[in-house]
């Protein structure tokens, strides 16, 4: 059985481990998702202390699918938009599931419960960007997401070529969040 949860500001010392080891096995991979090969520890301790940081801000929630052995396998962020015109917006970003436990329906589980963390937040329109040549298009497809089109070479694969990007939107049904008085 796999749980979804909403990680804390302060997670676990092998939640946090558990966390650098899904983005080295992504980008190991070859996911496009933000580095490069090779990949030194220090960028990845970075960036999840960046993710800690703005979850202790209130601007992003971090989920995560746990095992009943108590590993995380798999992990997806929401990031609120923080600007007055755009209350009603959040981006979804790192949708990770460790290559040894994909094609079980993770990936369409964590997408559904960060549309739940959207709803209640009140975001009405999500959006996120992928790589054109990676595993997600489907996924997106299937839950739902709207191709708006893509940018030409806009990143490059962990081996260094670049690649187009393509850019998905989603508008769930509700009242958005108002803007600041
Ligand atoms: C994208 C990703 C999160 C999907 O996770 P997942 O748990 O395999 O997702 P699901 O099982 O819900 O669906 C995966 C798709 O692969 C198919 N699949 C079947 N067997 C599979 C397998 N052994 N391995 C991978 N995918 C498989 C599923 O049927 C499904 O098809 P669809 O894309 O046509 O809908 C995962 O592949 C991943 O971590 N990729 C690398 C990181 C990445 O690119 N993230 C997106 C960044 S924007």
């Amino acid at each position: 059985m796999t749980s979804i949860e909403r990680l804390p500001a302060a997670p676990a010392v092998a939640d946090l481990a558990a966390l650098h080891a899904l983005l080295r096995d992504a980008v190991e991979g070859g996911a496009s998702v933000g580095y490069v090969l090779p990949l030194p520890e220090t960028e990845v301790a970075a960036f999840w202390r960046g993710v800690l940081a703005s979850i202790a801000a209130g601007s992003r929630v971090l989920l995560v699918a746990r095992e009943a052995d108590g590993r995380i396998v798999g992990t997806v962020q929401i990031e609120f938009a923080q600007r007055p015109n755009g209350r009603h917006r959040a981006e979804v970003q790192k949708l990770l599931v460790l290559r040894t436990h994909r094609g079980r329906g993770l990936g369409f589980t964590l997408m559904g419960a960060v549309e739940e963390i959207a709803r209640e937040a009140r975001r009405t329109l999500l959006f996120l960007d992928t790589s054109c040549n990676g595993n997600a298009l489907g996924l997106y497809e299937r839950c739902g997401y709207t191709r708006a089109g893509g940018i030409p070479r806009y990143a490059a694969d962990p081996d260094g070529s670049l690649h187009d990007n393509v850019i998905f939107y989603k508008e769930i049904p509700g009242t958005p969040a108002a803007p600041p008085p």
